[in-house]
């Protein structure tokens, strides 16, 4: 909860601002008091009146008003707040911030601050990708200011890249992280995400499909939560996670070491889509195609287990193993199969068959098998599931030895 925690949010002109609207009622929900700041260009995007009405407060604007200076000045506004969230972030009040610009009441108030920032910059993804906006985030973040996204998917102009606003829930639950001790503050936890990819030579592959979404969401609100995570990730388009040390492999057996390494933790996540095989007559050159020949025999041999490897790992075990179950049919039965073959403590069963959809979308449907029986989740984003089995997994942990 957020009960008084005091919430400065500043609007800027992006297309994403009006996720704010729902940002904003989230934080309402929790209890946070929410004071707002538009830019002139979020006002194109959203209305002030539907930002106040939802805020339950006055919405600041302009530098110059003499109303609002009267009542409690541009100084104050900017520090009167525990924490200072830039949701949407666009890449022009992101260069402002790092060349202190203070040309408007929002960057003005940016540079006054003495509060934590938290941005959650959204654009198109040619600007988040140009060297500028590159260099002013890690000016920003060398300042510590936090950041939460942006996301990769289909962008308001059409095309699709990393740009995307974060979801209002990670961006919430970025602020409850910030705000907030943690209930997981002082534990350690390794989660890993995406595919492995087993070469064929060093030229092709055999992997699994897996965006890394899921995992990654996973560590940011372990993170969020106080954890101190570990992520180890197979090849993956998302850039790493803030606030957490992220190991990147490409085999399985390269992500087993990686694992094994970060041992001792108490919590460990697996969501990894691990290729159950690798490639065992590999080519140390690229394989030559014979065009009167038949195709080469590719021989497979079974990879180590990681998720079975961490549950049986003796004293060195974490607290709670939580082991992802893929499955395209008899969803449940597999995914118990596999929790009962595996030794791990829950399973997340995962509806992978192609109609799902749930490889590189934003939304997946899961059913979370413990030992108190199975809980059916409706689709929600995958940010939302993260969120909710990282608080289970709080509620778990505590107080288990
Ligand atoms: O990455 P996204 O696009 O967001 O998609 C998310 C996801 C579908 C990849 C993810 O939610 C998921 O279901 N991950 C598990 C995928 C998988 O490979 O499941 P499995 O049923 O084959 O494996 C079962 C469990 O054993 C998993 O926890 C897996 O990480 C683990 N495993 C499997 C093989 C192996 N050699 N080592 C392992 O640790």
């Amino acid at each position: 909860m957020l009960d008084g925690r005091r919430v400065l949010l500043v609007i800027s002109g992006g297309i994403a601002a009006y996720k704010s609207l729902e940002l904003i009622r989230r934080l309402k929900d929790r209890g946070a008091d929410i004071r707002c700041v538009m830019t002139a260009n979020a006002q194109n995007f959203v209305t002030p009146l539907a930002v106040q009405t939802l805020s339950g407060n006055k919405v600041f604007a302009d530098t110059f008003s003499l109303t609002d200076e009267h009542e409690i000045g541009h100084i104050t506004l900017a520090r009167d707040c525990d924490l200072v969230v830039v949701a949407p972030a666009t890449a022009n009040l992101l260069a402002k911030m790092a060349h202190g610009l203070a040309d408007d009441l929002a960057s003005t108030a940016l540079l006054v601050t003495d509060k934590p920032i938290l941005v959650a910059p959204a654009m198109n993804f040619r600007m988040w990708g140009h060297p500028a906006t590159r260099a002013n985030m890690a000016t920003l973040k060398e300042r510590g200011v936090h950041a939460v996204g942006p996301n990769a998917g289909m962008l308001a102009e059409g095309e699709s890249g990393l740009g995307r606003m974060a979801e209002p829930a990670e961006i919430l639950a970025a602020v409850e992280g910030l705000l907030s001790s943690g209930p997981l503050r002082g534990l350690k936890a390794l989660v890993t995400s995406g595919p492995t990819f087993e070469p064929i030579d060093p030229v092709r592959f055999i992997g699994n499909r897996s965006s890394g979404k899921q995992g990654h969401a996973i560590a940011s609100a372990l993170a969020r939560l106080g954890a101190e995570v570990t992520l180890i990730t197979g090849p993956v388009k998302l850039p790493d996670p803030p606030d957490m040390k992220v190991v990147h492999v490409e085999t399985a057996r390269e992500m087993l070491g990686a694992a094994l390494g970060c041992l001792p933790v108490d919590i460990a996540v697996c969501a990894a889509a691990v290729a159950d095989w690798t490639v065992s007559n590999a080519s140390k050159e690229k394989r030559k195609k014979d065009p009167n020949g038949p195709p080469p025999a590719i021989e497979l041999a079974a990879n180590p287990d990681i998720l079975a490897t961490l549950s049986e790992k003796g004293s060195a075990r974490p607290r709670l193993v939580v082991g992802f179950a893929a499955e395209t049919e008899n969803l449940l039965t597999h995914a118990r199969a596999k929790l009962e073959r595996k030794g791990c403590d829950w399973i997340v069963a995962n509806d992978v068959s192609p109609s799902s959809g749930t490889f590189g979308s934003d939304f997946n449907t899961v059913h979370l098998i413990t030992q108190g029986g199975v809980e059916d989740w409706p689709r929600i984003a995958k940010a939302d599931v993260a969120e909710r089995l990282a608080w289970k997994i709080a509620d778990s942990v505590k107080g288990k030895p």
